[in-house]
């Protein structure tokens, strides 16, 4: 169910939780249920959400009881976040940081990383140059930034640490699985079927 407010924000629900998604600010959609339905974090837990967008993945693991880092590099995002972080009950478990992927979180171990990037191949002549552009953008063949967040992954998984991300079968799926192979990954795929293309929520654990 969707709910426009007066202000120009939507109201969302999942299981009963409700999310504002300000305007500007990536709208929860498959790929984040896809993630949500599949979140199975335990309580003391250190997680971190790249790119979070109205905040609400990493408000569902801060409800499961983890201590969360959440970052984005959109500044409108991080406000909306913190909004549903306070409303939601979990502020106070939640540490907002903004900036380019890992950036923010330099020198830091995490037992669960979470990532629903950007993931859809654009053209140049495709570009909005609006913000909101930043949550689908993959760039020219979608990898733009899974392949920087897959190279730099293994930096920042503790010892028996797990990331979970999406994937898109537009963006070269096969990469992937070789990088995992050959990073020493071990990982399985949920898959979901879409319109236009099939969405790869990967679940991956150092070796
Ligand atoms: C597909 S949206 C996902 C939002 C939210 N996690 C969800 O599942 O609904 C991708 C998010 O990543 C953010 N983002 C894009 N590039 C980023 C980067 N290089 N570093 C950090 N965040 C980034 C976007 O601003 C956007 O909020």
């Amino acid at each position: 169910m969707k709910i426009y407010s007066s202000d120009g924000a939507k109201i969302i629900f999942y299981k009963g939780d409700k999310f504002l998604v300000y305007p500007g600010v990536y709208e929860p959609a498959e790929d984040t249920f896809l993630v949500a339905d599949h979140l199975e974090v335990k309580c003391g837990e250190r997680v971190l959400e790249l790119g979070t967008g109205c905040g609400i993945l990493a408000i569902l693991a801060a409800k499961a009881g983890a201590e969360v880092v959440a970052t984005d590099i959109n500044p409108v995002a991080l406000e909306c976040a913190r909004v549903n972080a306070v409303e939601n009950g979990v502020f106070g478990r939640i540490d907002f940081r903004c900036g380019d992927l890992f950036d923010p979180v330099r020198g830091e171990l995490f037992d669960t990383i979470i990532f629903n990037p950007p993931y859809l191949p654009v053209e140049p002549k495709e570009k909005l140059n609006e913000p909101l552009e930043l949550a689908w953008d993959g760039g020219k063949n979608g990898r733009r930034v899974i392949d920087r967040f897959l190279n730099e992954l293994s930096l920042h998984l503790g010892p028996g640490g797990r990331a979970i991300f999406v994937q898109s079968s537009l963006s070269n799926l096969s990469k992937t699985i070789q990088f995992l192979e050959s990073n020493n990954f071990e990982f399985k795929t949920v898959n979901k079927k879409m319109f236009f293309e099939e969405l790869f929520l990967f679940q991956c654990y150092r070796r």
